[in-house]
């Protein structure tokens, strides 16, 4: 599996009061399944995708990202799994402003250790983003922001991609049809895609949904 959790628990301090923020979340994706995150805003959507890269502590159950345990792992472990086997989609696409369009979607794979120049030259034709690649970040446009962002995310060959409302504050027909390219791309790929979305329509596009409410439940898949 890319991804595997088990009986995942997570608390938080609300005030006085400790809340139960995730409540035996039990999920998993297998290589090349994409599936969308659901739940109302504040469920613990983005909670859960820290968790799962990494960038929290587990306090109670099991999560494994190819296969590779996060609650055992340290700290110089868990920066290398994500370095190597995770992608991420910030909903504020989080580009690096002082590179242009062609190092930011090197970096990742350079960080992974698996820079190829062909392959990021694909994804950027894929997406339609050639034209764009000695641009800088803060030229272009929200939709251009998100088309450059997966292509850094894939071009690092993650076995597991995280996308969190990759949608910015994008029209929703534009944005709904840069999703459905991301889902193609990551089958293609072969990478996991666990993508935290409001829309009916891309959660229809999906292998299956999550959502997050008072209790998780698999809606379809
Ligand atoms: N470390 C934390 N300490 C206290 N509260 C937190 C912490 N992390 C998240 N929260 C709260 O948990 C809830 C869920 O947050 P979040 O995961 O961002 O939800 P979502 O992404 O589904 O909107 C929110 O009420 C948020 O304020
Ligand atoms: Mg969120």
């Amino acid at each position: 599996m890319s991804l595997f959790i088990q009986s995942l628990n997570h608390q938080i301090i609300d005030g006085d009061n400790h809340r139960h923020l995730l409540d035996n979340v039990n999920l998993s994706v297998a290589p090349g399944e994409c599936v969308a995150l659901m739940g109302d805003s504040g469920s613990g959507k983005t909670t859960l995708l820290n968790l799962i890269a990494g960038l929290e502590p587990i306090q109670q159950g099991k999560v494994a990202v190819a296969d590779i345990s996060l609650t055992q792992a340290s700290d110089k472990q868990l920066s290398q799994l994500r370095k190597k086997h995770i992608g991420i989609i910030f909903q504020q696409f989080n580009l690096l402003t002082s590179l242009s369009v062609q190092d930011n979607i090197e970096f990742s794979a350079k960080l992974a250790g698996r820079y190829d120049a062909q392959h990021g030259l694909a994804l950027a034709e894929q997406l339609g983003i050639n034209h764009l690649l000695h641009k800088y970040p803060a030229t272009l446009s929200g939709g251009e922001m998100q088309r450059v962002a997966i292509a850094r995310a894939l071009n690092s060959k993650p076995k597991l991609l995280l996308a969190d409302e990759p949608t910015g504050n994008l029209d929703e027909n534009n944005s709904n049809q840069v999703v459905q390219q991301l889902v193609r791309l990551a089958k293609s790929n072969n990478t996991a895609l666990l993508m935290v979305t409001h829309s009916a329509d891309v959660a229809a596009s999906m292998d299956k949904v999550y959502r997050l409410d008072a209790a998780v439940s698999l809606v379809t898949g």
